[in-house]
C-alpha cells in the first residue's frame, strides 16, 4: 500500500509517500520526503508570519506533492490512501493541506486519515527504527510542543508531562531573537555553541512538583519550564550590555551563552525523560521533534542510553523536523485501525491529542 502524506502545520510545505511491506522488522518504507521550507521569508520578521505561511503553502503545494510522487517512482494512480496533519497549527497554513488532501482523496476515491502533528512526531522514530521494545517513553521536543508520553502500544499515547510555559525549541528561538541572531535559533545557538564554554554562566534549571492547575490528576513530576531559564538569559544580556555599553555581546560570550543555555535544556529534556522511563519501568526512550535534531541532545542521550542500558532512538535529522513522511506513518495507523477521516473534515488549530 501507498500512502501520501501532506504536511502544512506550520512554516513548511511537505510531502511523502510510505509504503506498507509484510515485514515485521521494517514495515514501513520511505519511498520519498519532499519538504518546502518557508525559512528564507520568515527570517526578515524574526519568526513565523502566518499570512505569508498560508499564502506560501498555496504556491507550493501542488508542486510538492507532484515531486513527492515523482520522487516515489509512483502517479496519482498508484496512491491507496491519503494522510494530512489535521492540527495542531497554523489555521491558514493547516487549511492549505487539508483542503488539498479532501480533494485529492474525493477525486481518487481513495480512503482519508486525519492525523495529529504530534503523533506524527511520535511515529517518526518508528518509521525510522521500525518496531521498538515498549513500553516506551516518548520526548516530543519542537517549537510548538515539549511534552513526555508513555506508549504501552503501538499507536497508544499516554501524556505524562508537558510544558507549562514555553516550549523548549520556542526558547532556543526567543533567545537567539534576543541576541539578534536569526531565525529559527535551534540550529544557530546549536552551531555556536560548540566553541562556547558550557560552564562559563550558571542558569538555574527548574523542578516542578506541585500538580499542574490545568492537569491537577498529574503530579507535575515530568513537566517542564523554559520560561525561567529564558528570563534569566535575558536578564543576563541586559546586564552585559550595560556593563559593555554596546548592543552587541562579543562572539566569545554570545559563543559561552549558547553553550550554557543549551546545558540546561539538554540537561532538563534528558533527565526527565530518563526519570520517566526508570518510573515507568519503559525498556526503551525515544526522542522526536525539531529539536531532537540538537548535536548535544543526540549526544548526550546516546551516552546517557549507554550508562543506564535504556536503548534511545532519535529519528534521523531529515525526520526530525517537520515532514509528510511522519504524517504518512501515523496515518497508516490510523488506516489500521480504521478511522477514516469523514468528508466535511476541517482543519483544528488547537487539536488535543
Ligand atoms: O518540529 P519542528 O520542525 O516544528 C514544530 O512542530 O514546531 O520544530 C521546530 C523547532 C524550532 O523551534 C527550531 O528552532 C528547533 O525545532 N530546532 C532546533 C534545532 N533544529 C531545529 N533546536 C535546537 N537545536 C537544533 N539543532
Ligand atoms: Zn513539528
Amino acid at each position: 500500500m501507498l500512502v501520501l502524506g501532506i504536511e502544512t502545520s506550520c512554516d513548511e510545505t511537505a510531502a511523502a509517500i510510505v509504503e506498507t511491506r509484510p515485514d515485521d522488522r521494517k514495515p514501513w518504507l520511505l519511498r520519498s520526503n519532499v519538504v518546502a521550507s518557508q525559512v528564507d521569508i520568515h527570517c526578515e520578521w524574526g519568526g513565523v508570519v502566518p499570512e505569508l505561511a498560508s499564502r506560501q503553502h498555496v504556491r507550493d503545494i501542488c508542486g510538492v506533492v507532484e515531486r513527492a510522487l515523482s520522487d516515489a517512482n509512483a502517479t496519482w494512480a498508484d496512491v491507496d490512501a491519503i494522510a494530512v496533519t489535521q492540527g495542531p497549527g497554523l489555521v491558514g497554513s493547516l487549511l492549505v493541506g487539508v483542503s488539498f488532501a479532501k480533494s485529492a482523496a474525493w477525486a481518487l476515491q481513495k480512503p482519508l486519515v486525519a492525523v495529529h502533528h504530534l503523533a506524527g512526531h511520535i511515529e517518526s522514530i518508528w518509521l525510522e527504527h521500525g518496531p521498538i521494545p515498549l513500553p516506551a517513553i516518548i520526548l516530543v521536543v519542537s517549537g510548538g510542543h515539549t511534552s513526555l508520553y508513555l506508549v504501552k502500544q503501538e499507536g497508544h499515547y499516554e501524556l505524562l508531562g508537558r510544558t507549562r510555559d514555553d516550549a523548549a525549541g520556542e526558547a532556543y528561538d526567543k533567545v537567539a531573537k534576543l541576541l539578534g541572531l536569526g531565525y529559527p535559533g535551534g540550529p544557530i545557538l546549536d552551531r555556536l555553541a560548540r566553541d562556547g564554554n558550557d560552564a562559563a554562566i550558571n542558569f538555574p534549571g527548574t523542578r516542578l512538583t506541585s500538580p499542574d492547575r490545568n492537569a491537577p490528576e498529574r503530579d507535575g513530576r515530568f513537566d517542564f519550564s523554559f520560561s525561567g531559564l529564558k528570563t534569566s538569559v535575558l536578564r543576563h544580556v541586559r546586564q552585559r550590555q550595560t556593563a559593555l555599553g554596546a548592543e552587541q555581546l562579543p562572539a566569545n560570550e554570545i559563543a559561552d551563552l549558547a553553550a550554557s543555555f543549551q546545558f540546561r535544556v539538554v540537561d532538563t529534556l534528558i533527565d526527565r525523560a530518563f526519570a520517566a522511563a526508570h518510573w515507568h519501568g519503559a525498556k526503551a526512550i525515544g526522542i522526536a521533534g525539531g529539536v531532537s535534531a540538537n548535536s548535544r541532545l543526540r549526544a548526550e542521550a546516546m551516552a546517557k542510553s549507554g550508562r543506564s542500558e535504556i536503548p534511545v532512538f532519535i529519528p534521523s535529522l531529515a525526520l526530525s523536523t517537520d515532514n509528510a513522511a511522519m504524517i504518512a506513518a501515523a496515518g497508516i495507523r490510523l488506516l489500521d485501525a480504521g478511522r477514516l477521516a469523514p468528508s466535511d473534515l476541517n482543519a483544528a488549530a488547537s487539536l488535543p491529542l
